[in-house]
């Protein structure tokens, strides 16, 4: 596969502090690559430096094969941006928004028209067309804002954090609407610090902490990075002395614990385990209500590897 952006040994310093800190990536060619890391990390910083719209302390960004630089206009028609901050006129409906934004690269009117057209019903505003911004609710705004900067059907599509603070079914909406660009052809760069978001949307995953790659790779790579590859608990309906010993000895196990009613197994590998337990708690006559395995989440290998919670 193609890479359509080459990020090689960048680092942005503001003052004494390394916003961007030595990282190098790859983005392939019709991937939705995901930027993971907490408020601070260094996500919003990255992306700007990619569309040279920030100067950095150095570092080379290749897009589509060639040298990004403030002035790469072939490039940039090429590129959407969905900023982190809601940019739109207030002045100007949602229809008149999306054709401003569109009008700035495509100047035929009956493409245009129809490129709105695919923009308004991939983030679902057909209802909408003639509201001002003022009078949309903040799940709608950002969805307005995503059409703005996909209209022109870009090859290269950058979201940064498009999802905060806005209502379930527009998250859903706005997650949909970029699989789709994705299934479409675009190449996708993604930030967010919501690992759910990581684990349904990205192909690949970038995990910054301070301006740092702390770990790249797909979701499945990333958590066998964790030591704890599966937990299951079991809900017991009645308890023996002697279970918990016996539960230890089992293949896999790293730890047990009792807290009430409910028994709970952490494994170190992840294959079998629920059912050599359902047959193990068979023959030993263990009566349960319920039984159910979990896997690592995304936030278990970044507890692990820096020790503290994605979420602030
Ligand atoms: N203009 C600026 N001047 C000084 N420090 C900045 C500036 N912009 C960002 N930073 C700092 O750079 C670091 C990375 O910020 P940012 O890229 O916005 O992180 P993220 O997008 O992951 O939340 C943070 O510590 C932030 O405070
Ligand atoms: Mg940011």
């Amino acid at each position: 596969m193609k890479n359509v952006i080459e990020v090689k040994k960048l680092t942005k310093e503001y003052k004494n502090l390394k916003a961007v800190d030595d990282i190098s990536f790859e983005v392939k060619e019709g991937e939705i690559l995901g930027l993971l890391g907490p408020n601070g990390s260094g996500k919003s910083t990255t992306i700007n430096c990619i569309l040279s719209l920030l100067e950095f302390s150095d570092g080379k960004i290749k897009i589509f094969g060639e040298e990004m630089k403030p002035d790469s206009y072939s490039i940039k028609e090429k590129i959407g941006v969905i900023f982190q901050d809601v940019a739109v006129f207030e002045e100007l409906t949602v229809y008149e928004n999306i054709d401003y934004f569109c009008g700035l690269y495509i100047k035929d009117k009956t493409t245009r028209e129809k490129y709105i057209e695919d923009a308004v019903k991939l983030v679902g505003l057909e209802e909408f067309l003639k509201f001002y911004p003022k009078q949309l609710s903040g799940g709608l705004l950002r969805r307005l804002n995503i059409a703005c900067g996909i209209a022109h059907k870009p090859k290269l599509i950058f979201l940064d954090e498009p999802t905060v603070a806005v209502d379930p079914q527009s998250r859903n909406n706005i997650l949909d609407g970029i699989k789709k660009l994705r299934d479409n052809g675009a190449t996708i760069v993604y930030t967010t610090h919501y690992m759910e978001e990581v684990e349904i949307l990205c192909d690949r995953v970038i995990i910054l902490d301070k301006g740092k790659i702390i770990a790249s790779g797909t979701n499945d790579e990333l958590k066998e990075l964790a030591k704890i590859k599966e937990k299951v608990s079991v809900e017991l309906i009645d308890q023996k002395e002697t279970l918990l010993d016996k539960v230890r000895t089992l293949k896999h196990v790293e730890n047990v614990t009792l807290n009430n009613n409910l028994l709970v197994i952490t494994y170190r590998k992840g294959t079998n385990n629920l059912g050599n337990l359902i047959d193990f708690l068979k023959e030993e006559n263990v009566k349960y209500s319920k039984i159910y395995s979990e896997r690592p989440t995304l936030n278990d290998v970044f507890l692990e590897l820096t020790g503290k919670e994605l979420r602030d």
